[in-house]
C-alpha cells in the first residue's frame, strides 16, 4: 500500500472514529483516490496469425481484456521480429493502425537488416501465445537475457509497459544521461529519461540527455545490450518484485516498443553493435584535442584577449578560446555587442588566434529573440520556421534575450534558414571566423516557468492541436504522427521529471511540429536536431573540413553529429568524481566519444587544490575545457601556482599522448570501439572491476587512477591480474589483481599505468599548439604483456579533412619478444620520424632503448 494511501485512511479514521457511516464513506473515497493512475490487473495480449520464417517472425497481438490503466488500450498490435545480423535481433511491437508515434527515419535512421537467419544468430527469440510474452536467449549457452513473462504487456495510447527479469545482483549500466553510480543501483531505482536543463547535475534525476540503452554484464557468461528506440518520456525502473525477482521495467508515456538486442558477447562488441544501430560517431578534427578555455562573464573582447595573452605569458598552451553569450548584443544569436565586443575587434582577435595556430568557438542558443528589427527573427518568421502554439501564432517563451520563439527543426525551411544565418554571421571574410560552434539550452530550456507566461497566444488548449491540419495537408492517414485525442500536458502516468510536469521549464508538449508530430513525442531529440542542423550549416560553410559542434542536450545517436559536455556541474569534489562515470557512460555505452566536463567546475568557486587535480583529470578525458559560470570566480589555470604547475604537466603529457588519443577517437568513429572504457571492458571476468567508477582505461593501453578523495594526497586503486608499468617511471608494478594504495601524491601528479601487451606511440615533446605538435617526432613505448608480446596502432592524417581519401596511415605495431615491426598502410606523407623504440620490462625491469630514426613512409622494424 502506498504511504500516501495509508495516511489517507489514518487521517479519516482519526476524524470519524465515532461515526461508522462516515468511516465507510472515507474508506471508499480513499480507495478511489488511491486507485487513480494505479496499474490495474491487466491481462495483456494474445498472439495470433503467427507467421514464422528463417529470418523473421510476424504476428498480430489482440488485447485479452480491458486494461486502460493510464489511458486507452490499443486493442490490436503487430509484432515483428527480425534476425537482422548474427548479433542483432530487432523486436518491434506497434499498433496495427500505425498511428502511434515512431521516431522519424531521417531523425534516427534505422540500421539495415542483413536478413540473418535464426539458426546462425547469436540470439534466439521465443514467445508464449497467451498472454503474449517473449524471451531472448543467448544461442551459445541457452541463457535467458530478456524475459517478459512476469507481467503482461500494456500498450495504451499514453502508457506502454514492459518488464523483463534480471539475474540476481545484476550488473546494469547505461540509461544516461545521469550522474548516478556507473553500475546502476538495482533496488527501487528509477531512471527518468526526459531531457531537461539540470544545473548542479543532481543524482537520481533526469539530466540533459536521453539514451535508452543498457548493458547487462554477466561476467564470464558475456555482455549484451538492449536499446529501446524511443524518444518518449519514460521511467525505467529497476527493482525486486514481491516474489523476489529482480527486474527492469519500462514505463513509457507513448511510442512503441522498438527493441534492438545486441549479443556482444564482449562489452566492446556491444559498444560496437550499438554504434552500428544509432550511427557511428563523427570523427573530430585534431585541434579539438587541445586545451580549451571558456568563461561565462568575460565582459569584453579585450578581457578575452588578456586571458589569451596571460596564458601565453604563463607558458600554458592554450589551443582554443571560447565565446559564451557575453559576446552577443542583447543575448541575440548572430550579433555582437557594439561596445564590449565590437565585430571588428572580435575579428581581429580571431585572426590573431589563427595566426598563432589557435582556435575560436562561439555559443548559439535556440531561443530566438522575438524583437522587431532583429533580422534573424524577421527572416525566420518570413520562412515560417518557428514552432507554433495551438492558435497558430509563434509559440513564445522566455530565454536569455527575453521573449523568444524556437526553431522547429522538423520544418522543411529551418535548415536553410539556420544555415543562412550561420553563413552570414560566421563568414570568414566579413564575420566571425569561428572554428566550431557550441549549442546550448537546447533541451529546450524555457525560463518561462508559469503557465501564465505568454499564455495569451500560446493557449494551453491541447484539444485544438491534434495535428488535424497536417493530416489534411498531407492526406490521410499519415503514419506515426501520434494517436489523436491524447492529453499532451498531463498524461496520467507521470514520469519522475525533475521539474514535475513534462512541459515544465521547456517547450509545451502540446506543440505540433511542422510534420504533424508533437513535442510530446519529439521533445527528447530537439537538442540533437539542433546540433545536427548546426553541423550541416558548418559543412555548407566549409565542406572540406570536419565540423566541430558541442551540444548540451543529447539523444541516442547524437555522436554522429556532435560532441557533448556534461553541463552545469559545480566546483565540488563529488562533481570532479562524477565526471569519470559520466564520461564512461558516453564513451563506452552511448557511442559519444568526444565528451568532458567543465574542468574545475562551473557553478560556485573553485579552490586551488581541486582545480589542480581537475586540470590533471581533464587532461586524460577526451574533451578538455576549463569553464565557469558568470557568478563564479575566475579559474583560469594561471591563477594559482599549484594549478599552473599541474596544468603545465597535464597539458605536456596530454599533448605527447595526443596521437594516441586521436587514434582511439578514429577507431571510435570507424567501428564504435570505445576510446575510454571501464576496467571490466578489459577484464570482463574479474568481478572486482564491475563496480569500479573512479578509474578508467584511456584507449587500450592506459589505466588512469586519479586521486579522488576531497583534498587528499592518497589514492587506492585496483590493478587487475595482468602486467602493469608505471606510466611515469616505466617501472613494472608488482601485484596485479590487487588494490594498491599510494600516499603522498603531489598536486601535479596523477597515477597512470600502461597495460602490458600494448604499444604506445607518443610525441617526443609537447608544443604550444596542436599544429606545432604535429611537427614533433615520435617515441614508441613497447609494454610487453604476460606472454612477452605487445601490439598497438597509430593513425595519422592531416587532422582536418572531412574526406582524407588515401591520405592517411593506419599503422600497426607488433612486438613478438624478439623483433619489432611497423606495418599497415602509409598513405599520409610526413617528415615526422620515429626517433626511438623503448621496450619495457626487460630482465630485472630493464628498459631498453632502440635508436632510430625510422621514417613513417613505409614499413620498418628491427630484430634483437
Ligand atoms: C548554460 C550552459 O550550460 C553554460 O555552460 C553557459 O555558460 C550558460 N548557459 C550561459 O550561456
Amino acid at each position: 500500500m502506498p504511504a500516501s494511501l495509508l495516511w489517507c485512511y489514518l487521517l479519516f479514521a482519526s476524524f470519524h472514529c465515532r461515526m461508522a457511516f462516515l468511516w465507510i464513506a472515507s474508506l471508499v473515497l480513499c480507495s478511489l483516490w488511491g486507485a487513480r493512475g494505479q496499474t490495474k490487473r491487466c491481462s495483456g495480449y494474445e498472439a495470433i496469425n503467427v507467421l514464422k520464417a528463417d529470418s523473421y517472425l510476424i504476428a498480430d497481438l489482440v488485447l485479452i481484456g480491458n486494461c486502460s490503466s493510464h489511458s486507452s488500450d490499443i486493442e490490436n498490435l503487430r509484432l515483428l521480429v527480425e534476425y537482422q545480423t548474427d548479433s542483432r535481433l530487432h523486436v518491434l511491437i506497434t499498433d496495427a493502425d500505425s498511428q502511434v508515434f515512431q521516431i522519424q527515419e531521417h531523425v534516427l535512421p534505422r540500421p539495415r537488416s542483413e536478413n540473418a537467419s535464426s539458426s546462425s544468430s547469436g540470439l534466439q527469440f521465443s514467445f508464449t501465445q497467451s498472454p503474449f510474452a517473449f524471451s531472448v536467449t543467448r544461442a551459445s549457452t541457452g541463457e535467458t537475457l530478456f524475459d517478459t513473462a512476469d507481467t503482461p504487456l500494456i500498450f495504451e495510447t499514453q502508457y506502454i509497459r514492459l518488464r523483463t527479469r534480471l539475474p540476481s545482483n545484476p550488473n546494469i549500466y547505461g540509461l544516461g544521461e545521469h550522474s548516478d553510480d556507473f553500475r546502476l543501483p538495482t533496488w527501487n531505482y528509477t531512471r527518468t529519461l526526459w531531457n531537461t536543463e539540470s544545473p548542479m547535475i543532481p543524482n537520481g534525476l533526469n539530466l540533459y540527455g536521453s539514451h535508452p540503452v543498457y548493458f547487462d554484464h554477466r561476467g564470464e557468461s558475456g555482455t549484451h545490450g538492449v536499446f529501446l528506440r524511443s524518444s518518449n518520456g519514460m521511467d525505467v525502473k529497476l527493482g525486486t518484485s514481491d516474489q523476489g525477482q529482480q527486474f527492469l521495467e519500462y514505463n513509457v508515456i507513448g511510442g512503441v516498443f522498438d527493441f534492438y538486442f545486441l549479443a556482444g558477447p564482449t562489452p566492446t562488441d556491444v559498444s560496437k553493435q550499438y554504434a552500428e544501430v544509432v550511427g557511428l560517431p563523427a570523427f573530430v578534427p585534431y585541434w579539438v584535442l587541445g586545451f580549451h578555455q571558456c568563461k561565462y562573464g568575460y565582459k569584453s573582447i579585450d578581457e578575452v584577449g588578456q586571458v589569451v595573452d596571460t596564458y601565453a605569458a604563463a607558458g600554458i598552451p592554450l589551443e582554443t578560446m571560447w565565446g559564451d553569450i557575453d559576446y552577443m548584443s542583447d543575448h541575440q544569436d548572430f550579433t555582437t555587442d557594439g561596445s564590449r565586443y565590437p565585430l571588428e575587434k572580435v575579428r581581429q582577435l580571431v585572426q590573431s588566434l589563427h595566426d598563432d595556430g589557435q582556435h575560436y568557438v562561439q555559443i548559439l542558443d535556440p531561443g530566438i529573440h522575438r524583437a522587431g528589427g532583429y533580422p534573424t527573427y524577421t527572416r525566420g518568421a518570413e520562412q515560417n520556421v518557428f514552432l507554433k502554439a495551438a492558435d497558430g501564432s509563434f509559440y513564445r517563451g522566455f530565454q536569455w534575450p527575453g521573449e523568444v520563439v524556437w526553431p522547429d527543426w522538423l520544418h522543411p525551411n529551418t535548415q536553410e534558414w539556420w544555415t543562412d544565418e550561420i553563413r552570414r554571421f560566421y563568414d570568414p571574410n566579413s564575420g566571425v571566423n569561428v572554428d566550431g560552434l557550441w549549442v546550448d539550452m537546447n533541451e529546450a530550456s524555457n525560463m518561462c516557468e508559469s503557465t501564465s507566461c505568454f499564455a495569451s497566444t500560446s493557449a494551453r488548449t491541447w484539444v485544438a492541436n491534434k495535428g488535424i491540419a497536417v493530416r489534411k495537408r498531407y492526406g490521410d492517414p499519415v503514419p506515426f504522427l501520434g494517436v489523436p485525442e491524447r492529453d499532451l500536458f498531463n498524461p496520467l502516468y507521470r514520469i519522475q521529471n525533475r521539474w514535475g510536469d513534462i512541459s515544465s521549464k521547456t517547450l509545451w508538449t502540446n506543440i505540433t511540429n511542422a510534420d504533424g508530430t508533437h513535442q510530446y513525442d519529439t521533445h527528447n531529440f530537439y537538442g540533437t536536431m539542433m546540433a545536427g542542423a548546426t553541423r550541416n550549416a558548418l559543412l555548407s560553410r566549409n565542406s572540406a573540413v570536419r565540423p566541430f559542434v558541442l551540444t548540451r542536450s543529447t539523444f541516442a545517436g547524437v555522436g554522429r553529429v556532435a560532441a557533448h559536455w556534461f553541463g552545469d556541474n559545480a566546483s565540488r569534489w563529488d562533481h570532479y568524481r562524477t565526471t569519470i562515470r559520466q564520461m564512461l557512460s558516453f564513451t563506452a555505452l552511448h557511442a559519444v566519444p568526444f565528451v568532458g566536463s567543465d574542468v574545475c567546475g562551473f557553478n560556485e568557486n573553485a579552490t586551488e587544490k581541486m582545480c589542480a587535480r581537475w586540470a590533471l583529470l581533464g587532461a586524460f578525458q577526451p574533451f578538455y575545457r576549463n569553464h565557469a559560470d558568470t557568478t563564479a570566480n575566475r579559474q583560469e589555470f594561471y591563477l594559482w601556482p599549484l594549478v599552473t604547475q599541474a596544468a603545465k604537466k597535464a597539458i605536456d603529457t596530454r599533448y605527447k599522448l595526443l596521437d594516441y588519443m586521436y587514434t582511439s577517437l578514429w577507431k571510435a568513429s570507424a567501428d564504435g570501439t570505445p576510446n575510454a572504457s571501464p576496467l571490466w571492458f578489459f577484464y570482463p571476468s574479474d568481478s572486482n572491476t564491475f563496480g569500479i567508477q573512479n578509474q578508467w582505461m584511456l584507449g587500450d593501453a592506459l589505466l588512469v587512477s586519479p586521486v579522488v578523495d576531497d583534498d587528499s594526497q592518497s589514492v587506492s586503486f585496483y590493478l587487475p591480474d595482468d602486467i602493469w608499468y608505471d606510466f611515469w617511471t616505466f617501472e613494472q608494478k608488482a601485484g596485479g589483481g590487487q588494490t594498491h594504495r599510494l600516499d603522498g601524491v603531489q598536486w601535479d601528479e596523477i597515477p597512470v599505468h600502461i597495460r602490458g601487451g600494448t604499444i604506445l606511440a607518443m610525441r617526443t615533446e609537447s608544443a604550444n599548439t596542436t599544429a606545432q605538435l604535429r611537427e614533433k617526432n615520435f617515441r614508441i613505448i613497447v609494454a610487453p604483456g604476460k606472454d612477452g608480446t605487445a601490439k598497438g596502432e597509430l593513425y595519422l592524417d592531416d587532422g582536418a579533412s572531412l574526406d582524407v581519401g588515401g591520405n592517411k596511415s593506419e599503422i600497426g605495431f607488433v612486438w613478438d619478444g624478439q623483433s619489432f615491426a611497423a606495418n599497415g598502410t602509409f598513405g599520409f606523407e610526413t617528415d615526422v620520424k620515429v626517433e626511438r623504440v623503448v621496450v619495457l620490462g626487460g630482465e630485472g625491469g630493464e628498459v631498453v632503448t632502440h635508436e632510430g630514426p625510422w621514417g613513417l613512409g613505409g614499413e620498418f622494424g628491427f630484430h634483437l
